[in-house]
């Protein structure tokens, strides 16, 4: 991993990498309770992003029971950027009821905070058969010894992509490709998504500003700290170009470009439940999300990658 200052510590200006970390360093939990929603139940996807955890979930799903088709019972998992490791931890508990027998799962994340976290959380999927590791990992250099075509399903959600400034956008697409022996799955936040701040609810937020040129996002939080890191936010063309050099897609598909806009504001809309609007805009969803005409509007837009027939691990 490059060697970066911790926290409040003497941080070289603008070094993308440790601003990443001191971001999600900072918020702690707070990010796991924003992202996963605060019952911590590994299946409860009530998130703020719950609509497109359930789309992303569905096609991983669809891909343990593909190769549980296949007559493979061993899986190899590997998990860039995993955050609090909520995503591998799904995936381990899924593999196992499919009757996965041996199951190696490696996360790995450049905050030491995120990997603590997920550390506390490991105990929740270990089990005969399962080698679980997560540690503090910089994709810069994380997958260097790794072998290519090494894992069976490799997962990079969410923001991790975003925080990459340009010049090492396409180095962690080609090493993120090289090791992935089976299904990749990439999710970027886009460029005509809805605001963010990535690390925590945009509530804890008192302002905040994304400069596109310059690719940063300075937020100030309600408790008085200040974040800056890079936030590069994707076309739907840019992600699908940035993998397929190196392997073939499978599917294009934008997520969440209605729940997002539909979420009532408590400052303004009673927050009431309306069970025929939540329908309708599943099937708005569904009906616009491989459009390229709304792909840029989802708040994030998934890249469903494999190796080319005949050429997987
Ligand atoms: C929005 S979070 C997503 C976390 C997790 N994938 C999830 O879906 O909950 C983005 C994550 O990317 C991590 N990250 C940013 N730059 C990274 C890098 N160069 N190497 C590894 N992780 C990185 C951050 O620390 C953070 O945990």
């Amino acid at each position: 991993m490059k060697p970066h200052l911790s926290l409040f510590g003497r941080r070289p200006l603008h070094d993308p990498h440790a601003e990443a970390a001191h971001a999600y360093d900072a918020v702690g939990q707070d990010y796991r309770d924003y992202a996963d929603g605060e019952a911590h139940d590994l299946f409860a996807f009530d998130g703020r992003y719950s609509f497109a955890d359930r789309e992303i979930w569905s096609r991983i799903d669809a891909s343990l029971i593909r190769l549980l088709s296949t007559g493979q019972r061993t899986l190899h998992i590997l998990d860039a950027g995993c955050g609090p490791g909520t995503w591998l931890l799904r995936v381990i508990h899924r593999a196992r009821e499919l009757g996965f027998g041996a199951i190696t799962a490696r996360g790995f994340d450049i905050s030491a905070e995120m990997i603590a976290l997920a550390q506390a959380a490991a105990p929740r999927a270990r089990g005969a058969g399962v080698k679980l590791r997560f540690e503090v990992a910089d994709l810069a250099d994380a997958l260097d010894d790794d072998e290519a075509h090494a894992y069976d399903i490799v997962l990079c959600l969410y923001g991790v992509l975003n925080h990459l400034i340009l010049a090492e956008r396409e180095a962690a697409a080609a090493s993120l490709a090289r090791v992935a022996g089976g299904d990749l799955f990439v999710t970027v936040r886009t460029v005509g998504s809805r605001p963010t701040i990535y690390v925590a609810n945009i509530e804890s937020a008192r302002s905040f500003k994304q400069d596109n040129r310059s690719e940063r996002l300075d937020v100030d939080l309600l408790d008085g700290r200040h974040l800056s890191f890079c936030s590069h936010l994707f076309t739907a063309d840019e992600l699908l170009r940035l993998f397929t050099g190196h392997l073939e897609e499978r599917e294009l598909v934008g997520l969440d470009m209605f729940h997002g806009r539909f979420t009532p504001d408590p400052r303004w809309n009673p927050a009431t439940a309306d069970d025929l609007l939540g329908e309708g805009l599943v099937r708005l969803e569904h009906l616009c999300n491989h459009d390229p005409a709304f792909m840029d509007h989802a708040a994030h837009v998934l890249l469903h990658a494999a190796p080319r027939r005949g050429e997987e691990g």
